[in-house]
């Protein structure tokens, strides 16, 4: 009889994308996929470590699906991605966790996933955590399990040797390689013939791609492999994240002016305004290099969004520090931010040489007044929008009403607006904008 799985994913998009694989690997073997845990037999959990809440939501997860066992006795639990990477064996040591885990497999082993279910079929614990510096699994076809049909990711890249000081994922994910631009081709050209329109190239530093032709010598840069991307369809819309602000180049700007179909949404995280917390986190640039690629979007790209990731209370991050985090949103008037508080990790530069000395209370009132002050700029963003005219991709109905759809501007602001044209996921409509708040904007639609 063929075995039920379940995955379900936690973290940033490379993981919804690593599920994906997961999922290609697990079903070409006699498995299928059930989309709840209670009817699986086996139920992977893939994981994300980068800050302390993120693996507390998984240790408790974990713990409330220990009671599928009574009924199950032979139901296999497994823990995929960074936390099985940074915890490894621990994870299988059933006293100290409070629990059983049965498979402990890290983001570069999935290809070993059928061997390792047979193993703990024959009653052995499984691991596999060996990091490569090559695997790009280039040429699996991922599974679009719990896809709308519209966008996808394509993962281009893996690992990261940025080694900024808080974060975990060059420990997690190991060794930076990119992947065979004819595979990443190939899959968009699949995808847009199986109705997608939308793309999103998905690597943790995008701009650090290369790739060098063996046979031809021909060198391929971040840059070249969104052309060639771009140029598989007009109605075929490229995305891409995430970018590090030390790599983001003018030459990629103006490949992304040369292509209508290259989204105008930019995702630089920023982390903090300040020079002394950039230099303390490893950043490689200061204040005034992200100010001038911020300059340089807008010189290039008139009309780009401009979105970021924030830190609040960094090692040492002083009143001031804090103050010039605040000065830089307003400088730059980000149109949406993730923001977080610091974390410290395990194992990472920060947590061997640096205090984590910014009390709670201060790291949360500072967070709060990033978020405010981001809840702000979003609705001037949003705000200046109204009156404007924007093409949507349509993703599908708005969840508040059937006689609405929703869909997003290449700026990536979703728009809702009433569906009185028997649109469809997939379909672009013109639409302008009549009102907003923070977080969308409304519109109806217009003829041409
Ligand atoms: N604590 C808080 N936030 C972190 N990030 C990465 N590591 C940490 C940490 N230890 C944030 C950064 C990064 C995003 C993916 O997560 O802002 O850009
Ligand atoms: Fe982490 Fe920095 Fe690499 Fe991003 S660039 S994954 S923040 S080390």
């Amino acid at each position: 009889m063929e075995k039920k799985i379940y995955i379900e994913t936690y973290g940033c998009q490379m993981n919804f994308s690593d599920s994906e694989i997961v999922a290609s690997i697990i079903t070409e073997k006699n498995y299928t996929s059930s989309d709840k845990a209670e009817d699986a037999d086996i139920i992977f959990l893939n994981t994300c470590s980068i800050r302390e809440n993120a693996e507390q939501k998984v240790f408790n997860r974990l713990k409330q699906l220990q009671h599928l066992r009574k009924n199950k006795p032979g139901l296999v639990l497994g823990v995929l991605g960074c936390m099985a990477e940074r915890l490894k064996t621990s994870l299988l040591e059933e006293k100290e966790m409070g629990m059983r885990v049965d498979m402990v497999v890290g983001p570069d082993s999935y290809r070993d996933l059928p061997q390792l279910l047979l193993d703990v079929e024959n009653g052995q614990k499984a691991v596999n955590v060996i990091l490569s510096s090559e695997e790009t699994y280039a040429d699996i076809t991922p599974v679009r399990y719990a896809s709308n049909g519209v966008s996808a990711f394509i993962s281009i890249m893996r690992g990261c040797e940025n080694f900024c000081t808080y974060c975990v994922v060059p420990f997690t994910r190991g060794k930076e390689r990119s992947r065979k631009p004819e595979s990443i081709i190939n899959e968009a050209k699949g995808l847009f013939r199986d109705g997608y329109r939308e793309i999103t190239l998905l690597g943790q530093n995008v701009n650090s791609y290369h790739w060098q032709d063996e046979q031809s010598g021909k060198a391929w840069s971040f840059p070249a492999l969104m052309e060639a991307v771009a140029l598989i369809d007009p109605a075929l819309r490229i995305r891409f994240a995430t970018s590090h602000p030390k790599d983001m180049s003018d030459e990629l700007l103006q490949i992304i002016a040369l292509h209508p179909n290259i989204c105008m949404a930019i995702h630089l995280p920023a982390q903090s305004g300040s020079s002394n917390v950039l230099k303390k986190m490893n950043r490689k640039y200061t204040r005034e290099d992200y100010m001038d690629r911020i300059h340089a979007i807008r010189r290039i790209l008139p009309g780009c969004a401009i979105s970021t990731d924030l830190i609040a209370g960094f090692c040492g991050e002083t009143e001031e520090d804090h103050q010039q985090t605040l000065s830089l949103m307003h400088e730059v008037g980000f149109d949406f931010a993730f923001m977080f508080k610091y974390s410290e990790r395990p194992g990472t530069l920060a947590a061997k040489k640096l205090a984590d000395d910014v009390p709670e209370k201060v790291k949360s009132r500072r967070l709060q007044e990033i978020i405010d002050l981001q809840n702000e700029l979003s609705l001037k963003s949003n705000q200046a929008d109204v009156g404007k005219e924007f093409e949507v991709l349509i993703e599908g109905t708005s969840k508040k009403s059937e006689k609405r759809v929703s869909g997003r501007n290449s700026q990536n602001k979703v728009v809702v607006f009433d569906n009185n044209k028997d649109f469809k996921p997939g379909d672009y409509a013109k639409v302008k904008i009549t009102a907003c708040s923070s977080a969308t904007l409304q519109g109806e639609y217009v003829e041409g």
